[in-house]
């Protein structure tokens, strides 16, 4: 049977929420500091301590929204440690990661600032575990109320008049293990009382979003919904791929074998199932989906970079990584009517991140590529696909080979994308475009790699990045394309 992928171009299966496209960033190892903060005084260029370098490449993914200060990190965050001059803030031990002192210089006001330079949504996780109501509640006074208040009042004598715009709070996170080790009724009924002091005040609307599971923990999701659903917008769901086991050795970003490719993927794909089945207990009670599925921790994690801080979580990027995300964003797409947002982790030196810093240098990863060509995904309409497009065997078992997307934005252009997750054998497919009614003009972008771990470094940056895809021949609305093993292709779509 011959390879095709049919795409509807008029059948629409609902939004692609941008929040799709979402980050973390969090107080672990060499993401806020090193990363993104380096300070006033730094001699690196920056924009009121923030980077110059990461905040550029930053802004061209068009991030829509951050998620911060955690992560564990949240539940042991106390906000009021990170406002005020800079020189008087309390410093802490961050216990949860590689035990260092944090000076708490990136606070609030940083972090609003940071949402600001980049032109994205705030994401802020409130402490449950080890913070109290009040404190939750002065946080969101502090920094939405718009009138005289004892947090506004403190605010302006910080310097900032107006408040802020705050959309997305998290009532905690992972409370069922760094969060507080709750069970889902404790952390039911905490949330139902916590989240009753993060207030709306003036026009600012909060959506709330609940800590939700880990991976396949559906009693959670249950106990959540059915207890505390109608008071949540959002509920969160974490997830990483981890090829190998998370105590004993979960494997190298850079030195693997092919079984590691292959279960690398099948573990990514693994999210499919995790969002269905998730999502069909949410709609046994919220039928109408109007609570969001928030996968606020997804990626690959790996063995810390040989020589580097096991508490710091940092890990090289490969065409692995970029394969994995673009499967992520196409099952996102597919699920588009529950999922309403999803943070990679993390956004600069931790776990699956779009940059790696040395210094003063920067390098950009095939995962941020990834981003970059999928980014006009955003907001757009996702198109009815169906593919009959092979398999990709390993050792007796099989994934499909390729994953497809599309979708057409407010201009009417159509955007598809594909990614190839065989280590070895390329495919052809004819891609048949329906609906158009003349023939197609077409361009695309392509990221490939000619060996499993091939990556970008300080001394080869651009060893792995998007370059012009070639291999397509137009047919009217009918298309034939070869991609390459490895590979992962956006095609953008007109009429003539
Ligand atoms: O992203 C790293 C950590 O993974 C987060 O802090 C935590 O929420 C999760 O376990």
């Amino acid at each position: 049977m011959a390879n095709k992928v049919i795409i509807n171009t008029d059948v629409k299966k609902g939004k692609i929420n941008k929040n799709i496209y979402g980050h973390f960033a969090e107080h672990l190892g060499r993401c806020i500091y090193e990363g993104i903060w380096v300070g006033e005084e730094s001699p690196i260029p920056n924009t009121k301590g923030i980077r110059n370098d990461v905040l550029e490449a930053l802004k061209k993914i068009n991030i829509p929204v951050l998620r911060w200060p955690g992560g564990c990190f949240a539940d042991e965050y106390h906000w009021k440690d990170g406002i005020g001059p800079r020189e008087d803030r309390k410093r802490m031990v961050n216990t949860h990661w590689g035990g260092v002192v944090e000076n708490n210089h990136f606070g609030t006001h940083e972090f609003m600032l940071l949402c600001e330079l980049l032109g994205t949504q705030p994401y802020i996780c409130g402490n449950v575990g080890s913070g109290t109501v009040q404190e939750m509640s002065e946080w969101v006074e502090y920094m939405t109320f718009e009138g005289e208040s004892p947090m506004a009042n403190w605010r302006r004598e910080n310097g900032k008049d107006e408040p802020w715009k705050l959309t997305y709070f998290g009532v905690g996170n992972e409370n069922w293990g760094c969060g507080g080790n709750m069970r889902p009724e404790y952390y039911a009924d905490l949330y139902r009382r916590y989240q009753t002091y993060v207030r709306n005040y003036g026009d600012n609307k909060i959506y709330k979003i609940a800590g939700g599971a880990n991976v396949d923990d559906y009693n959670w999701t249950e106990v959540l919904m059915e207890n505390s659903g109608h008071l949540m917008d959002g509920l969160s769901l974490h997830y990483y791929t981890i090829p190998g086991d998370f105590w004993t050795g979960k494997g190298s970003a850079l030195n693997f074998p092919e079984d590691e490719w292959f279960i690398t993927m099948k573990k990514a794909i693994h999210m499919d199932e995790l969002i269905s089945k998730h999502g069909n207990i949410m709609d046994k009670y919220d039928p109408d989906k109007r609570v969001g599925m928030i996968i606020d921790e997804w990626g690959t994690w790996f063995d810390v970079e040989p020589g580097t801080n096991p508490g710091f979580l940092y890990q090289q990027n490969t065409i692995r990584d970029a394969i994995v995300a673009a499967l992520h964003f196409n099952i996102f797409h597919q699920h588009c009517d529950r999922v309403q947002m999803t943070n990679i982790a993390q956004t600069v030196n931790v776990l699956q991140a779009m940059i790696l810093t040395e210094g003063e240098e920067m390098i950009l990863t095939p995962t941020y590529h990834v981003f970059d060509m999928y980014k006009v995904h955003q907001d757009a309409e996702l198109l009815s696909v169906d593919t009959q497009i092979g398999t990709y065997e390993y050792n007796g078992e099989t994934l499909p080979q390729v994953s497809v997307t599309a979708s057409k934005d407010g201009n009417g252009n159509i955007h598809v994308s594909f990614c190839n997750i065989d280590h070895v054998n390329g495919n052809s497919f004819e891609l048949d475009l329906r609906g158009l009614s003349n023939a197609a003009k077409v361009s695309g972008t392509i990221i490939k790699a000619d060996v499993m771990n091939a990556h970008n470094s300080f001394e080869a940056p651009e060893t792995v990045k998007p370059v012009a895809f070639e291999d397509v021949e137009v047919n009217g609305s009918v298309l034939s394309v070869s991609i390459p093993p490895m590979s992962v292709v956006t095609l953008a779509i007109t009429e003539d």
